[in-house]
């Protein structure tokens, strides 16, 4: 007898149709992309940076995208503009939270804005809030209080810290994702399991895309050659790499490819580097290469701004595989609400 064809599992998207969702501090669209793959249909979205609203716009025609700061949006036009949503996300600003920033001096009003998600949550009382930020925003000083100003709303709150390389993305990348329901207390969302994870290997584009140049040439950068060296060293002589062409690095400035990237940030940071030939080449990872090492889908466009913008849009981004799944977790139909209530490994159920 022949078998039957399975039918796709499509069930969560015929109950998500429903769910709208507003994006604040919506960058380009990671976080979008990963709720629209989830189902979701993005109603509006907001941010003050207009390179990032164009990406955004180009990938969600169909979205009501407000270019500007949060702060100045009058809620009661918004409201009209765009009808109520049952979900909200919301990446606050993070550079004034983020170790990428070194020792320069943080900027405690541009924290603040977080305390804008509040301002909308009361506005349009949605069921579900995703807050997603660096681990670092648990230790400013106003965390408490806006954590608070969630549970006063009503919301059962749960933090947990999740790791973008367990959830389908080839990057390590961890970040705490603060769940909100106003019903029930939100589930714990578990990695994957039993998948290999992605690794760099995956998201290069052909070989002879791009121009590589040698290694040794005369102005290289001496810190650029000890990397080179580290990497040679522990790799062999003839086997590809990545190395840490920017910026600080803990992990000895190399990787190889058989793991995930480590964390992308919003400046050019790797180089990949080639020793099939008679000398070490390199050459630094392309929009592309960033861009699948975040997850985003191949459908996704971003054109327009310039090398280094688009970096920036693609690092500033929530890993889409990430999000969905999030998304997913939290607004599926839960028969045993009681046993999520418990504090977690990964996580904290902060008011039941
Ligand atoms: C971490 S990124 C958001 C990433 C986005 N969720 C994504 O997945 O692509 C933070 C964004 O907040 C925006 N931003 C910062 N302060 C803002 C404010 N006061 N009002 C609106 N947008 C703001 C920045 O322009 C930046 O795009």
């Amino acid at each position: 007898m022949p078998r039957l064809a399975r039918k796709p599992v499509t069930w969560y998207k015929k109950s998500m149709s429903k769910i709208k969702v507003l994006d604040l501090f919506s960058g380009g669209g990671g976080s979008s992309s990963g709720a629209r793959a989830a189902g979701a249909k993005i109603v509006g979205a907001i941010d003050a940076w207009n390179l990032a609203t164009e990406a955004f716009k180009e990938n969600f025609p169909e979205t009501h995208v407000v270019t500007g700061k949060l702060e100045a949006v009058v809620l009661k036009q918004l409201r009209q503009k765009i009808g109520q949503v049952n979900l909200i996300l919301a990446s606050p600003e993070c550079t004034n939270h983020t170790p990428a920033k070194g020792s320069a001096k943080r900027c405690e009003a541009s924290r603040q804005t977080a305390f804008q998600v509040v301002r909308f949550a009361r506005a349009f009382k949605p069921r579900w809030l995703i807050i997603e930020n660096v681990i670092q925003m648990k230790s400013w000083k106003g965390y408490k209080k806006f954590i608070a100003g969630l549970g006063e709303l009503g919301y059962h709150i749960r933090e947990q810290i999740l790791n973008a390389k367990d959830f389908g993305a080839p990057q390590t990348r961890r970040r705490l994702f603060v769940s909100c329901d106003l019903e029930q207390m939100p589930p714990e969302i578990r990695p994957r399991k039993k998948r290999k994870m992605k690794t760099v290997a995956e998201i290069l584009d052909p070989a002879g895309t791009w121009e590589m140049k040698p290694v040794f040439i005369d102005n290289r950068a001496p810190n650029t050659i000890v990397r080179y060296l580290t990497g040679l060293n522990k790799i062999g002589p003839h086997k590809p790499f990545l190395l840490v062409y920017y910026g600080s690095d803990g992990g000895g400035g190399w990787q190889s490819l058989d793991r995930p990237l480590r964390t992308i940030t919003t400046v050019d940071r790797f180089a990949l580097v080639d020793q099939s030939g008679k000398e070490p080449r390199m050459r630094m990872l392309q929009v592309s290469e960033l861009q699948r090492a975040m997850g985003f889908e191949s459908s996704y466009k971003l054109n327009g701004a310039s090398r280094r913008d688009r970096i920036k849009i693609v690092g500033n981004a929530v890993c889409p595989p990430m999000m969905e799944a999030v998304v997913k977790k939290l607004t599926q139909k839960r028969r045993t609400a009681k046993r999520s209530n418990r504090s977690t490994k990964s996580g904290e159920a902060i008011r039941t």
